[in-house]
């Protein structure tokens, strides 16, 4: 069985979308996994399927209806063990460790939201889960399933060309990851690090190590006070390098 993508939304067209492409492209003709998109407005109601109404207690913007939405989610079909996720900057933040944990089971059910959101009740009793890609705001959720999708469908078996590339990459450690350089070995009068040019396998492990606690320690703070403290609570054999679990998800 491939993985399955149930897209309940609006706006169907927009799926598979730039998925239909690249990597994912390949992989969805070669029936690794699979896309439906379904249009809620098919179970909206009355003469114009009207899928929301305005908010009880006021206030802008549209709501949408829980009938609506349990109509949809029970025409796809699709097994309740299946996880059910609404898109909403709402939701709790998406880590590489929800990403694993969904690309290992069997697909995703995800709701996508335009106006202001969709009504709570049936997000509680049909064990809808919220999740945000991020602090910012984007005018669908649609987009957001497209990189939740994305970031699954690479972990794929059999997606990814290298099976080394998902494991040594940023956050897979708790680290971002070290820079990368190529040919021209001079470019625009800049060389590139020597240690790299050296065929000194230890000293580029090492170097790039230290890269990569360098750049995590800039530009993301708290990713590097959760690597810190791991590694204090690992104690001394803790060098960076000893299989430790994936902070990013803590
Ligand atoms: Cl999941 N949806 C929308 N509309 N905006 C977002 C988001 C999701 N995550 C971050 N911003």
């Amino acid at each position: 069985m491939s993985w399955q993508a149930t897209v309940l939304t609006l706006f169907p067209e927009m799926f598979p979308g730039p998925l239909g492409l690249s990597l994912a492209g390949r992989a969805l003709e070669n029936g690794v996994w699979s896309c439906t998109a379904q249009d809620m407005r098919e179970h909206g109601l009355g003469r114009h399927r009207a899928v929301d109404d305005s908010p009880f207690g006021g206030g802008a913007g549209m709501v949408i209806r829980p009938d609506v939405v349990d109509a949809a989610l029970a025409a796809t079909q699709v097994p309740v063990d299946v996880p059910r996720v609404f898109l909403t900057p709402r939701g709790r933040p998406l880590r590489q460790q929800d990403v694993q944990r969904y690309a290992q089971g069997p697909g995703l059910v995800l709701l996508c939201g335009r106006f202001e959101g969709v009504d709570e009740r049936v997000l509680e009793s049909r064990k809808i889960e919220q999740v945000s890609i991020g602090d910012y705001v984007l005018s669908g959720g649609e987009t957001a399933a497209l990189v939740l999708l994305d970031a699954c469908i690479r972990l794929l078996p059999g997606v990814m060309g290298c099976e080394d590339s998902g494991v040594e990459e940023s956050f897979s450690e708790g680290l971002l990851e070290y820079p990368h350089y190529t040919r021209p070995a001079v470019w625009d009068g800049q060389n590139v690090p020597e240690v790299l040019l050296s065929g000194n396998h230890a000293a580029i492990a090492a170097w790039r190590q230290t890269q990569a606690e360098e750049i995590t320690r800039e530009r993301r703070p708290d990713l590097w006070s959760a690597w810190l403290a791991r590694r204090e609570k690992n104690g001394a054999a803790a060098n960076g390098k000893n299989g430790q679990t994936d902070p990013t998800g803590v």
